[in-house]
């Protein structure tokens, strides 16, 4: 499997993000407790079998007095699905290095994530991959000032591969810990690239596993406006390249995207899901079926690749890829108005949209939604499409920004057993869900096995006043 490095010692910014500094250490304060305290008291990245402290020293002299805020270098590992990812990252936003091994070889071939493959793709590269983000940033484990490692949401067996290797590497060189939230960190990197976003600001969520509306009105204070009552986006971008016979070895949104640019997006009749519905959740169960059953009746032939397919029969495929992707962000574009009216009762101060996660790498989806934000008069945050899919520097950065607040573990004791049981939290939502935004539809399937990372949040806050 090939390593690929897509960033190395490059300043994503264009001066030091003095802004994000100032707000941290503004919010700070009224957290920050300068005597020593139990960490165990800050659930927001706890594992539940680390041992408080075994090694009291380093963390009680952390705590007492702050690193310099602007010199933080954080490493940052990822492996919640299908990607391997690591990064250096440093708290003036400077990306010191990133490293992403994909599966793409068994996406190709299972046409999907297999957990128990995942987990063995995991632990082949997961040495290699951070040993290759720290050679790259020129660094040691010893110049780091903390680990920030992925622990839900996510498939566990994935998940244990990042954590073992973070809580491995805390453990010998006595760093602190910080456990991160995959949706915060795919919302929370635009505040890496985009220096002017505040909270509190709006963020569409879209990737394979995920599909959210939140409105973030600080750091782990999320209001959940709207989900999926069944599936992501992005799933349905993937099943439906491979129901088309497409090249799954960059996942299947990137072909649809590409195919669907040669297609007439009014050729196929699909109706918009949810119009019934006068809230902010999502469903795109139906729209696969009526695209399966599009597919069907054109009598397309998924064990011919698009690329020997006649020219009739490639025209007919490009027009499905196209009128699904029009329909699939016609609705991301009418939840996302209903959202903005939402989220601007609750924070009339609203000013940005952040769109991230995996799907929001299209440029489609990123113009169509553009319109939308606009029209709305907010200003719309993209991360760099390499920020978007999943990776290491969004969890370096997060970690960053909870180090900051006060927000993490102590180092796990060095000679921790490899078989430990880690907290790691596969179901995890990131917010309460919005009052208005309840569905019936949505209540008949949260079966949830985390609180969210916002209540964990809130009543570790309440415990300090
Ligand atoms: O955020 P991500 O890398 O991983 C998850 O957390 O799920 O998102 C992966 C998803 C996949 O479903 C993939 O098909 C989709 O993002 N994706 C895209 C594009 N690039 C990736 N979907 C549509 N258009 C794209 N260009
Ligand atoms: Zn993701």
């Amino acid at each position: 499997m090939a390593l690929s490095s897509t960033f190395w010692r490059l300043n994503l910014l264009s001066k030091p993000s003095v802004s994000h500094i100032q707000t941290s250490l503004r919010a700070l304060k009224p957290f920050f407790n300068p005597t020593p305290r139990p960490i165990s008291s800050l659930p927001i990245s706890s594992f539940s079998n680390s041992s408080i402290t075994k090694n009291p020293t380093s963390l009680e002299s952390k705590t007492r007095t702050p690193y310099p805020q602007d010199d933080l270098v954080v490493l940052g590992i990822e492996t919640s699905c299908d990607d391997t990812a690591a990064a250096v990252v440093k708290s003036n936003g400077e990306i010191l290095s990133q490293v992403i091994s994909s599966q793409a070889d068994l996406l190709a071939q299972y046409g999907g994530v297999a957990p128990k493959m995942a987990e063995e793709a995991h632990l082949q590269v997961i040495d290699q991959v951070v040993q290759e983000a720290l050679d790259k940033a020129n660094l040691s484990e010893r110049d780091l000032s903390a680990v920030a490692v992925t622990i839900g949401p996510g498939l566990s067996l994935c998940l244990r591969v990042g954590v073992r290797k973070a809580r491995k590497i805390a453990g010998t060189f006595s760093l602190p810990i910080i456990g991160v939230h995959h949706m915060e960190a795919h919302a929370l990197v635009a505040r890496l690239t985009e220096q002017e976003l505040q909270f509190p600001f709006m963020a569409l969520l879209i990737s394979g596993g995920h599909n959210v509306l939140i409105l973030a009105r600080d750091l782990g204070h999320y209001v959940q406006l709207g989900t999926t009552i069944d599936d992501a986006i992005g799933e349905a971008y993937d099943k439906i390249a491979k129901w088309l016979g497409l090249d799954l070895r960059r996942s299947g949104g990137p072909a649809i995207e590409e195919l669907a640019r040669e297609g007439d997006a009014k050729s196929i009749k699909l109706s918009t899901p949810m119009k019934q519905h006068k809230d902010c959740n999502f469903s795109y169960a139906g729209l696969k079926t009526q695209v399966r059953l599009a597919i069907e009746s054109k009598n397309i032939n998924a064990t011919i690749p698009v690329s020997s397919a006649t020219s009739e029969d490639r025209k007919s495929r490009a027009d499905i890829a196209a009128s699904f992707q029009r329909v699939a962000v016609l609705h991301l574009e009418e939840r996302c108005e209903r959202a903005i009216e939402w989220a601007l009762k609750i924070e009339p101060s609203v000013k940005h949209m952040v769109v991230s996660g995996g799907v929001a790498s299209n440029q489609y989806v990123r113009a169509r939604l553009d319109q939308i934000v606009t029209k709305n008069n907010l200003q719309l945050v993209c991360p760099p499409p390499s920020l978007c899919t999943d990776n290491g520097v969004m969890v370096a950065w997060t970690g960053i920004e909870n180090f900051c607040m006060g927000r993490f573990d102590p180092p796990p004791p060095a000679d921790e057993p490899e078989d430990i049981e880690f907290d790691l939290r596969p179901r995890w939502p990131l917010g309460e869900e919005y009052a208005e935004g309840r569905s019936e539809a949505r209540s008949m399937r949260t079966a949830r096995i985390h609180p969210s990372l916002t209540s964990l949040v809130q009543a570790s806050l309440q415990q300090q006043l």
